[in-house]
């Protein structure tokens, strides 16, 4: 299917140089968005755009840095208006993952998982939402939450607390960003294989795919798909919502045979 609203729209995608965020920004790209990616690695960040304008020629930018710097995300903000002249798609998804038992959880490991999972969210919003409003005729914005932020999984307490967070953010923010008609809505993936989920099990597909009543795990672009879905005018009327994409992992009740 076709989604409408998506060409010639301007989006900032953070965390994208590899993964769900490469996925997001190529399929953006193919519906004939122009898109800025981010990203704190600058030469995965050159070569992830150098290989994206090859397949579309002149729509894709770098504005590499930390996206959980607030000073990086207006320096993000600016450069994509003078790049193209406007802003109306934002996906904060760069997201870290610490794990770690919350007995010895420190608090520079919890500033860091913040800092960048809810201080960049919240920022590149602010800002984001600012230059829509100026611009008028509204825009959307998709938050990348997690099943952990969902339910309790061990040693990944900070992690999950930023990822229920966003779902909070993204109600709070429908309500009260939906009169200059900015949407927001969160997506919630479930174990999806990407360089760094594979580097962390290489087994991956092997061991998490039995999770799933579907026996697959998910890829990078079953959480584009519903990105874009999410981003274009198809879903104009969804707001302040958090779409699980797990395979259904999370639909499985357990009996005690089953522990
Ligand atoms: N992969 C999964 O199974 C899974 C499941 C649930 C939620 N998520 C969430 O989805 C998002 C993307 O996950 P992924 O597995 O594709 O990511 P990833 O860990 O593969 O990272 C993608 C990119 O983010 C970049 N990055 C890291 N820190 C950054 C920072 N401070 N600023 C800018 N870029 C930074 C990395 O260099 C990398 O290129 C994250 O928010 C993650 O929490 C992923």
């Amino acid at each position: 299917m076709q989604y409408s609203g998506i060409t010639n729209k301007v989006a900032i995608i953070t965390g994208a140089a590899e993964g769900i965020g490469f996925a997001i920004v190529s399929l953006l790209l193919r519906a004939g968005a122009k898109v800025v990616l981010n990203d704190i690695d600058s030469q995965k960040a050159l070569d992830a755009t150098a290989r994206l304008n090859k397949e579309y020629p002149n729509s894709c930018s770098t504005f590499p840095g930390d996206a959980g710097d607030v000073e990086h995300i207006n320096a993000l903000v600016d450069f994509t208006l003078e790049q193209y002249g406007r802003l109306d798609f934002i996906v904060p998804n760069a997201g870290i993952t610490l794990f770690g038992d919350f007995l010895e959880f420190t608090p520079a490991s919890f500033q860091k998982v913040v800092q960048l999972n809810l201080q960049g969210a919240f920022f590149l919003a602010q800002r984001a939402a600012q230059e829509i409003i100026k611009q008028g005729g509204g825009g959307k914005m998709v938050l990348m939450s997690s099943q952990v932020g969902i339910r309790a999984y061990k040693n990944l307490t900070t992690y999950a607390m930023t990822k229920a967070a966003l779902r909070m953010m993204a109600v709070n923010l429908a309500y009260e960003l939906g009169e200059h008609q900015i949407n927001i809505n969160v997506i919630a993936p479930g174990a999806t294989l990407t360089a760094r989920t594979q580097q962390e099990q290489p087994d991956y597909e092997g061991v998490w795919s039995h999770l799933n009543p579907n026996n697959k795990v998910g890829t990078p672009d079953d959480i584009a798909k519903t990105c874009l879905f999410l981003l274009s005018d198809e879903a104009a009327h969804i707001n302040g919502q958090t779409i699980t994409v797990d395979g259904g992992w999370t639909t499985a009740g357990k009996y005690p045979e089953d522990l």
